[in-house]
């Protein structure tokens, strides 16, 4: 999908670049990942979040303290929520902003079923409050992070960007896809804006120093994280949802792609962006390849020397039978592809978590004995 796009990303040569990037829910999974390759490609950061399921503590995100340790360069961080929207054009004040990647979303899907004003209002809303602050701002370049949610059950596989989309089961895709289509509008009205909507697959992995990985604060449901909980012991079994899909070992497929190929996408995005006028562009962020979650699980414990033990139980509604990516229009456009392997995906993740096995350690401030009392 290309609206008033002119496609060619792939530019040659010095490129003019976006120095001041705000990053929304840049403590997230996600997001530390991906301020690390923007500072390591001379951007400056502007991180915003509001721990709604990232670790802060008194002296803001540990994970981006890992990241400046990671790559020795400051990140600017603002305990900040999108839905305080004064809050939010404060720190455009502050800071000429001159692209956003906003990766600031409630993702749980099962809890987005139970409670969907929550995610209207958290997604919906924060980005409509973003948006405006940019506009205010003169700030139109935007990188947002959509989801192969998007897609619904696939039609065809693999899928292209041109695939229908709305056909959702969940409310959390449908924040996203109703993000999508206000997007569209806002770049037909106003030709200012220039965005890329990047739909994620299935990132997993960590960052291969082992010092910054996934470490939600909401109970997380993503299978990487649980199967290593499983393979530390802290959790007795791997429970996988359904093994009599019409795939070859019955478990659902996916295209899980290492979270540092995903964080390079963003920076291929932003290079496209500074250098041409797309309007609105779309582009799917995936390996090409299927793997079902019990190769995943035989990798793992292959490449780890762990058991997971599994339980499989019934199908979840609303769970698709396989999904997989179509990546060649990034490929084209942006000149980005992914590098790392499935091996890389589990043995980055598996150093980030016996490295951190209880996720990142919080500063406490008030930890001192006052009166006798910690
Ligand atoms: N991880 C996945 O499997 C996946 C797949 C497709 C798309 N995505 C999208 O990618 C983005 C990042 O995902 P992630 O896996 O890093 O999730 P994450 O939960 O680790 O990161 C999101 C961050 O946004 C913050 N946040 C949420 N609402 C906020 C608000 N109103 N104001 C400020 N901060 C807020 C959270 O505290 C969190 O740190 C999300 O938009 C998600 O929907 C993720």
């Amino acid at each position: 999908m290309g609206i008033h796009g002119r496609s060619n990303g792939h530019t040659e040569g010095a490129m003019p670049r976006f120095k001041t990037i705000l990053v929304t829910g840049g403590a997230g999974y996600i997001g530390s990942h991906c301020v690390v390759d923007l500072l390591q490609n001379g951007h400056e950061v502007v991180a915003i979040d509001n721990f709604a399921n990232a670790v802060g503590d008194d002296d803001g995100s540990p994970a981006l303290r890992k990241v400046e340790e990671i790559t020795g360069k400051k990140v600017t961080f603002y305990r900040a929520d999108l839905l305080d929207k004064p809050q939010i054009n404060d720190i455009f004040d502050k800071h000429s902003v001159e692209c956003v990647v906003h990766f600031a979303a409630l993702k749980a899907v099962g809890e987005s079923m139970a409670q969907p004003l929550l995610y209207y209002q958290n997604n919906v809303l924060g980005m409509l409050n973003l948006l405006e602050v940019m506009r205010s701002h003169g700030c139109f370049q935007l990188v947002f992070s959509s989801s192969c949610t998007v897609y619904g059950e696939p039609e065809r596989l693999p899928i292209t960007e041109e695939h229908p989309t709305g056909k959702i089961t969940n409310v959390y895709g449908r924040t996203k896809y109703f993000i999508e289509e206000m997007l569209k509008d806002l770049s037909v009205a106003d030709e200012r804006w220039n965005i890329i909507s990047l739909r994620y697959f299935n990132p997993v992995g960590a960052h291969p120093s082992g010092l910054i990985g996934e470490d939600p604060t909401k109970e997380f449901t993503n299978l990487m994280p649980f199967m290593a909980q499983v393979a530390l012991g802290k959790k007795p079994v791997l429970t996988v949802f359904g093994n009599d899909y019409n795939t070859p070992d019955g478990t659902g497929v996916r295209d899980y792609i290492h979270v540092m190929d995903l964080a390079s996408g963003h920076v291929a995005a932003l290079n496209l962006l500074s250098a041409n006028h797309v309007g609105l562009k779309v582009y799917n962020l995936g390996t090409g390849k299927g793997v079902s979650v019990k190769q995943l699980v035989d990798v793992f414990e292959r490449v780890t020397g762990t058991r997971i033990p599994l339980q499989y139980e019934a199908r979840r509604l609303g769970d698709i039978t396989a999904m997989w990516a179509d990546a060649s229009l990034a490929r084209t456009e942006l000149g980005w592809t992914t590098t790392r392997s499935v091996e890389e995906m589990c043995t980055d993740f598996w150093r980030w978590q016996t490295m951190n096995p209880d996720g990142y350690v919080k500063k406490n401030k008030t930890s001192v004995i006052v009166n006798g009392k910690s």
